[in-house]
């Protein structure tokens, strides 16, 4: 039945699946905390919570996305939709670079989460859960602070943009090429 060519799954394995739709969850919810932080009207008590909330799933998305990528690297991978064509090709490396981005920016905006509360001159403790003290990477500084505050919602602002084409992808394989793209990754 195996033949000589190693087949490929047709979908990707069902703990990948699983940690990319917690994941797109996850984050989308994080984008949500953070935008209500950034512009929401709320009082002292709230903008706590909302701040606790977003620190405590956000340092989630560290260990996760190691675990992901530690998975993937071990598992076979589904064999591609047909690229026939130079628009197709086109369409098909626009899809890699955005799944490479989406890796960079899982690791790098909780690692700068991190750092702005490190730097942070306010010096707040972050609890995760309420379980354990997150240690400090950096001394407070506020320079470092004012960048890091920057870099982490400019890369928020990648990560909804990228999010965006990644959609507008997964939607054109269903209802345009009428494509298996989706049920690659349905659980
Ligand atoms: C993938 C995970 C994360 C996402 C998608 C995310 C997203 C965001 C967004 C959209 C904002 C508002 C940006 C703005 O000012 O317009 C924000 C702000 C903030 N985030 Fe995150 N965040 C993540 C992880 C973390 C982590 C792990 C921490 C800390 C442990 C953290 C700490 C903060 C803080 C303190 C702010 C307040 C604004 C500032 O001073 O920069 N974030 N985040
Ligand atoms: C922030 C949220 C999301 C992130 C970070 C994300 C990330 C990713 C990544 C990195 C891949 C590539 C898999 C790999 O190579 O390891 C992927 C595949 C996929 N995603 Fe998402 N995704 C998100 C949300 C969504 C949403 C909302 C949809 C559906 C509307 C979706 C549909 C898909 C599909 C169908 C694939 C399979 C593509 C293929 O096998 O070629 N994703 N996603």
């Amino acid at each position: 039945m195996s033949g000589h060519l190693a087949s490929a799954p047709e979908r990707w394995s069902l703990p990948l699946r699983w940690l990319h739709w917690a994941m797109a969850g996850l984050l989308m919810v994080l984008l949500g905390l953070g935008l209500a932080i950034a512009y929401g009207t709320f009082d002292l008590g709230q903008t706590f919570a909302l701040y606790q909330w977003h620190k405590s799933l956000g340092v989630l998305i560290l260990p996760l996305v190691v675990l992901r990528l530690a998975l993937r690297a071990g598992t076979a991978h589904p064999a591609s939709a047909p690229t026939v064509g130079s628009r197709a090709r086109l369409e098909a490396g626009v899809a890699r670079i955005v799944h490479a981005l989406f890796y960079v920016l899982m690791l790098a905006l909780p690692l700068t989460g991190w750092l702005v509360v490190s730097s942070s001159p306010l010096h707040l403790p972050t609890r995760p859960f309420n379980l354990f003290t997150l240690p400090d990477l950096v001394a407070p500084d506020a320079d470092l602070y004012a960048a890091m505050s920057l870099l982490h919602a400019t890369l928020a602002y990648l990560l909804l943009t990228v999010l965006t084409l990644h959609v507008a992808g997964a939607l054109k394989h269903r209802l345009v090429d009428r494509d298996t793209t989706l049920q690659r990754m349905s659980l």
